[in-house]
């Protein structure tokens, strides 16, 4: 076996770790202090507001975060072409903010449906410290 081999096995299982949300918070919350130095500590009550605002999109729909994940993070909720989604709140689903790829794909995806830009280091340690607030 080669050196490469090894290290390159050694990248694949430590980017395989499962994180966990704490640590998805604690990442997007240094990311945040990053961006905004006035940025002290996640608020889930800011976290709250965002999942639940509604914005008007450039072609007169109106949509949110709960849209899509319902308005109670602990129920299932439903894709437009009507699939189930797993519950949003980790006391519900223990799968939640544990593969960082993941969070990330889903973020860039659902907050440029949702806000037609991506979300700030701050919204989502906001919204990753609502949901984990939601028992
Ligand atoms: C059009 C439907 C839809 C809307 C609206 C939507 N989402 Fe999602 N979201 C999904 C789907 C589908 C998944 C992937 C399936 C799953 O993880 O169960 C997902 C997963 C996620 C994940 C991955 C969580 C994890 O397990 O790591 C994040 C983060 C997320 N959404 C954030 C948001 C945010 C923030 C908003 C509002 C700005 C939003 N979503 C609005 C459909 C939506």
């Amino acid at each position: 076996m080669t050196k490469t081999f090894w290290l390159i096995l050694l990248i694949l299982s430590a980017n395989a770790q499962a994180a966990s949300p704490a640590e998805a918070l604690q990442g997007y919350t240094a990311q945040a202090k990053q961006e905004n130095p006035a940025y002290k500590a996640p608020s889930a009550s800011k976290g709250d507001v965002f999942f639940h605002a509604t914005h008007q999109l450039g072609n007169g729909t109106s949509v949110s975060c709960a849209t899509c994940h319902t308005a109670n993070p602990r129920q299932p909720g439903k894709t437009r072409a009507n699939k189930e989604i797993l519950p949003m709140a980790p006391s519900a689903n223990t799968q939640r903010f544990t593969d960082a790829a993941k969070t990330e794909k889903w973020f860039r995806r659902n907050c440029q449906d949702v806000l037609e830009r991506t979300c700030t280091a701050q919204e989502k340690s906001d919204f990753i410290a609502y949901l984990l607030s939601v028992k």
